[in-house]
C-alpha cells in the first residue's frame, strides 16, 4: 500500500512543480491531493497527466494523510504545519518559518541525510533556501576532499524565486519596455526588467538582507558550523535558474583539476567546464533540469588555497520542489515513515 500525500500551495510555482517532479519519479503514493487558500477552490492543476481539484487547506482534515508537501509561504507555514504535524502528518516545508529551529531538519539529502531522524520533535523538516541547496551541494564534496574556511558567494537569482507574481511583473514590464507603457512595479523595489537589484527579502540591522543571512545560517547548519559565509543577494532578469559566482578558501591544498575530478564523480553535481565559447552553464539551460551545474572551475592565486566556481540549478526544483521530493523519498526509502492505511 503507498502513501497519501499533501501538496499545500499546490497553485503557486513551487506547487506546480512538486506535482510535476512526483509524478515524473513515480513516487509511491495512492492518492496525491492538492491544497491552496480558499480563493482557489475548486480550481485545476495538472497531476502527470491527470488533472486534481484544489481543496482549501484551511479546512482539509490532514489525519489520513501520510506527507504533507508544503510550499505556502512562511504565515501559512507557521499557521497550519503545528496542526498537520500534530496530527500525524509529517510535512516538508519550503519557507523560511522552521529552518533555524533547533527541533527541525534542515535537510538536503545529498549534504546531510543523517540529520532527518530529528524529524520526530515536531514532525516537521525543512527545505532550505533556494540558493542555498545549490551552494552546498557544491561545497559538500569539496569540504569533504579539502576541509572550507571562508566562502564569499554572489547570487543571481531569478524572479520565479518571488513566486508567479514575480515572473508576471518581469514579463509585463519587458512588454511596457517595448510598446511604450508605463513601468509599475508591485512585487519588486525596483523595475526588474531590463535591470539588476541587489536586494532580496527584507534589510537586517548590519545591513545585509534577510536572503544573505538565510545563505551563511543554513550553509552553517547544514555543511559546517565552522565555515565562515558572506553573500550579496541580486534579483535578475531571468524567469527560472539561479546563478552563482562561488569564492572558497580552503584549509588544505586543492587544484582547479582535483575540484573538477571530485564534481565529476558527487551526487547532485554535473561539471560542464571547457575552456572555450559556451563551454560553461547559464540559467536558461538549468531550468527543468535536476542537476546543480558547475562551470569556471579556477585557482584562486590570491590566497593560500582558493578556488572560484559558477554554481548554477533550477531554483524551483533543486532550490525547492525536487529537494523537497527528495526529503520525502529520504523518509520512504530509510523506512523512517509507514503508510497509516497500511499501518491501520
Ligand atoms: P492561492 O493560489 O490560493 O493564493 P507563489 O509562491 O507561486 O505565489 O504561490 C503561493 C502558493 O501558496 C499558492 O498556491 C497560494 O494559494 C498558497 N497560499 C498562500 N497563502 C496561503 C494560505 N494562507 N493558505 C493556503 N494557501 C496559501
Amino acid at each position: 500500500m503507498g502513501f497519501k500525500i499533501a501538496v499545500a500551495g499546490a497553485t503557486g510555482n513551487v506547487g506546480r512543480e512538486m506535482l510535476t517532479i512526483l509524478s515524473e519519479r513515480g513516487f509511491p503514493a495512492d492518492e496525491v491531493v492538492a491544497l491552496a487558500s480558499s480563493r482557489s477552490v475548486g480550481t485545476e492543476v495538472s497531476f502527470g497527466d491527470k488533472t486534481l481539484k484544489v481543496h482549501n487547506l484551511d479546512t482539509y482534515d490532514f489525519s489520513d494523510t501520510d506527507i504533507c508537501l508544503m510550499s505556502a509561504g512562511g504565515a501559512a507555514s507557521l499557521k497550519y504545519s503545528p496542526k498537520i504535524g500534530a496530527q500525524g502528518c509529517v510535512v516538508i516545508d519550503n519557507s523560511s518559518a522552521w529552518r533555524y529551529d533547533a527541533e527541525v531538519p534542515l535537510i538536503v539529502p545529498e549534504v546531510n541525510p543523517d540529520a532527518i531522524v530529528g524529524f520526530t520533535k515536531k514532525n516537521i523538516i525543512a527545505n532550505p533556501n533556494c540558493s542555498t541547496a545549490q551552494l552546498v551541494v557544491a561545497l559538500k564534496p569539496l569540504h569533504d576532499r579539502a576541509t572550507i574556511k571562508r566562502v564569499v558567494v554572489s547570487t543571481y537569482q531569478s524572479v520565479s524565486g518571488a513566486g508567479k507574481d514575480g515572473m508576471d511583473e518581469l514579463f509585463n514590464q519587458t512588454r511596457a519596455v517595448f510598446v511604450a507603457d508605463p513601468i509599475e512595479s508591485k512585487k519588486f523595489t525596483k523595475r526588474i526588467a531590463f535591470n539588476v537589484i541587489p536586494h532580496i527579502d527584507v534589510f537586517m540591522e548590519d545591513g545585509y538582507t534577510k536572503e544573505e543571512w538565510k545563505v551563511l545560517a543554513e550553509t552553517k547548519k547544514m555543511l559546517d558550523p565552522k565555515i565562515r559565509v558572506t553573500c550579496t543577494a541580486v534579483r535578475v532578469p531571468v524567469f527560472i535558474g539561479h546563478s552563482e559566482s562561488v569564492n572558497i578558501e580552503f584549509e588544505n591544498e586543492i587544484t582547479a583539476d582535483e575540484a573538477r575530478e571530485i564534481l565529476r564523480e558527487a551526487p547532485g553535481c554535473q561539471v560542464i567546464d571547457k575552456h572555450e565559447n559556451g563551454g560553461y552553464i547559464t540559467p536558461y539551460e538549468s531550468a527543468g533540469e535536476d542537476a546543480t551545474y558547475i562551470s569556471r572551475i579556477r585557482e584562486d592565486a590570491t590566497v593560500e588555497h582558493g578556488l572560484n566556481l559558477w554554481v548554477v540549478s533550477d531554483n524551483l526544483r533543486k532550490g525547492a520542489a525536487l529537494n523537497t521530493v527528495q526529503i520525502a523519498e529520504l523518509l520512504v526509502n530509510r523506512g523512517l515513515i509507514k503508510a497509516k492505511k497500511q499501518a491501520a
